[in-house]
């Protein structure tokens, strides 16, 4: 595992975009696997400003979010599957058909779920996955207690999650769905390798249980620690409580 502590929040965003610009050059099919919330945000727009200033062909590129509410409409912008067209399928030149979201709508959610983590595997699987962390240490929607070998399911989001999540309903936790559909930690395990940022005061102790806790259910990003080509890019403010 590397750790990387950037000057900056840009600067973090600018590595990660690097290494994504740098597999997809290889490895025109690739399968990125993408985060939602605020932390990737910055890591889209540098690979936004990178496609314009020197196109790359994305045509046979793919990407596989991390998770989707359950019961929201598509279509709303809070959803998942919104916010991966707009900061990644539509400014990237992503084919919409070669990005996948979980269906928090089906009928049948379970189905969905395991239908996901097949088409995951199908593709051949995820070669960098990109993940931010919440302040409870998940990662996805993989809250603390998740099994790291977890696959693709629906799942009941804690309280704290909620209330991390309401500053993208009008701040009112009561539209904040309480369920959704998350790859499992043992989903992103798969991936061939994996980049997690963290920025701010806010997240510093869950990186360092994460990185220096016991690794443990209760610690759902600590089994990061399992696998063999992890980045964790940081900026000062969330690396501040490692020893
Ligand atoms: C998003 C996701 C979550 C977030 C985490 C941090 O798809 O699965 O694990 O990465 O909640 O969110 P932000 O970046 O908004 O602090």
């Amino acid at each position: 595992m590397r750790v990387i502590v950037a000057a900056d929040p840009a600067a973090a965003a600018e590595l990660a975009a690097t290494r994504i610009l740098t597999l997809l050059h290889s490895k025109p099919t690739a399968a990125l696997g993408v985060a939602t919330g605020s932390t990737p945000s910055p890591v889209y727009r540098a690979l936004s400003r990178a496609q314009l200033a020197e196109p790359l062909d994305l045509s046979r590129a793919r990407a596989f979010a991390l998770d989707e509410y359950v019961g929201i409409d598509a279509r709303l912008p809070q959803s998942y599957r919104s916010v991966i067209d707009a900061e990644v399928t539509e400014p990237l030149g992503f084919q919409r058909s070669h990005v996948s979201v979980p269906d928090g709508s089906a009928a049948d959610l379970a189905a969905a779920a395991r239908d996901y983590e097949a088409a995951i595997d199908a593709t051949g699987g995820v070669d960098l996955q990109i993940l931010g962390i919440g302040h409870n240490g998940h990662i996805g929607f993989n809250e603390p207690g998740s099994a790291h070998d977890s696959v693709t399911r629906v799942v009941t989001l804690t309280q704290e999650t909620r209330k991390a999540n309401a500053r993208f309903f009008d701040d009112n936790i009561e539209l904040v769905p309480r369920q959704a559909i998350t790859q499992g930690i043992g989903t992103i395990l798969k991936a061939r390798s994996i980049v997690l940022l963290a920025f701010g005061a806010g997240k510093a102790g869950a990186v360092a249980r994460a990185l220096e806790g016991p690794i443990e259910e209760a610690s759902p990003a600590s089994a990061l620690r399992k696998h063999s080509d992890v980045t964790i890019l940081l900026d000062e403010a969330a690396a501040s409580m490692l020893s």
